[in-house]
């Protein structure tokens, strides 16, 4: 069979179970209303937390970059691409999460597999929470560690894996606020479970940075929990793009020279450094607390309007559990109808029979956005037969 006639094969067969993906377009700038295919829809489904993805002062100052030093970094940051506004952007993140350095990252994808790699291979072990993102789980993968997976939150199975599961070294890595489910992470017992057993911990504060604790520095912060790394996206609530592992100078260092996502891929445009760094200092500010606590009063309106809800009581991310794929694709896409846009989230992204409607506030949304949210929600589901 050729490779043409394959990807037709395949394609057909995740048709007929439901599960073939196609994009929406969208055509405007993010924000708690989009254009999307054609239609402005509120729209309940980006990561921009903080609803700074088209800030202004963002916007000037990637602006102002580019301005200056154009949109491309030209090479990957070991040849010339390190330019001095990444290297801004690392020292401020660094003095930000009060970590000794932190190393930036093309994205959370590659700062996942990247720091993984470098960091863990055989003869180690890593123990990893079941619902860890693809991104952590294709890390440990291309470590070619042992991989031990704890059930989700478990932290009672994970203590016997823990004692039973020897290795050269040995990581403990969770997200702390998990991507499909809203929930969070025992923060404070991972670590002292790692603690314990003399394994190191990394945290994967994706959804958390920007969005949570003491200017915004994310669940640890909250918690006064130190990892020995977070990582942590520009992607999300920081409204750009990027990613980047807080650590310690050694570990960072190290990275330098063995993280091959970071070694062999071309370097962020720097004007994305420079929106980050606009970025930075709103989350930081006190307009940064005021919007997180703009965004966890809606995350706990959602919670009140609709129920069955899942989550952390204030956290932006709430799925409504559906189960079956068709259906929460179907609901989707009547409540796109009626304007709202909740993406449905299926297999692989999920584990199979949890297909679910992923609710994602920002700050920029108001009470009566979750209102027509609700309103859109129960005529879809009154409209299924
Ligand atoms: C927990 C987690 N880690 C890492 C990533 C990857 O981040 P990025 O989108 O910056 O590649 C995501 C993105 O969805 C995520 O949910």
């Amino acid at each position: 069979m050729s490779l043409e006639d394959d990807a037709r094969a395949e394609l057909k067969q995740l048709e007929v179970i439901g599960r073939l993906r196609t994009p929406r377009i969208v055509d405007s700038a993010q924000a708690p209303r989009i254009v999307l295919d054609g239609s402005q829809v509120l729209d309940l489904a980006s990561n921009d937390y903080l609803s700074l993805a088209n800030d202004p002062r963002l916007v000037a100052a990637a602006k102002a970059a580019a301005d200056e030093v154009g949109v491309g970094a030209g090479a990957s940051r070991l040849i010339v691409g390190n330019h001095r506004l990444h290297v801004e952007l690392e020292s401020s993140i660094a003095e930000w999460m009060r970590t000794g350095a932190a190393r930036l990252y093309g994205s959370g994808y590659a700062a996942n597999v990247g720091t993984l790699s470098a960091l863990l291979g055989p003869g180690d072990v890593v123990f990893s929470d079941a619902l860890d993102h693809a991104s952590i789980i294709d890390g440990c993968r291309l470590a070619k560690a042992q991989i031990v997976v704890f059930p989700h939150r478990d932290l009672a199975v994970l203590d016997e894996q823990l004692r039973t599961h020897a290795g050269r070294r040995r990581l403990v890595v969770s997200e702390s606020l998990f991507s499909m489910d809203g929930d969070l992470a025992d923060v404070a017992g991972l670590a002292a479970l790692a603690k314990k057993h003399g394994a190191a911990f990394m945290l994967d504060e994706a959804h958390a940075v920007g969005a949570r604790g003491p200017e915004g520095r994310g669940v640890a912060a909250e918690l006064g929990v130190v990892p020995d790394l977070v990582v942590g996206t520009c992607g999300k609530a920081l409204g750009a793009y990027g990613a980047f592992v807080a650590t310690t100078p050694a570990i960072a260092k190290l990275l330098w020279n063995r993280a091959r996502s970071l070694v062999f891929s071309t370097a962020l445009p720097p004007m994305i450094s420079a929106a980050v760094i606009a970025a930075i200092g709103i989350v930081r500010s006190r307009e940064g607390d005021d919007r997180r606590r703009d965004l966890a009063a809606r995350a706990r309106q959602l919670r009140a309007r609709i129920r069955g809800l899942g989550g952390h009581p204030d956290a932006a991310i709430a799925p409504l559990i559906i189960g079956d794929d068709a259906r929460v694709m179907e609901l989707s896409a009547r409540m796109y109808e009626r304007r709202v846009f909740v993406q449905g989230i299926r297999y692989p992204t999920v584990p199979e029979a949890t297909a679910r409607l992923r609710f994602s506030l920002n700050a920029g949304h108001v009470v009566e956005d979750v209102e027509m949210a609700a309103i859109a929600l129960n005529d879809a589901m009154s409209q299924e037969t």
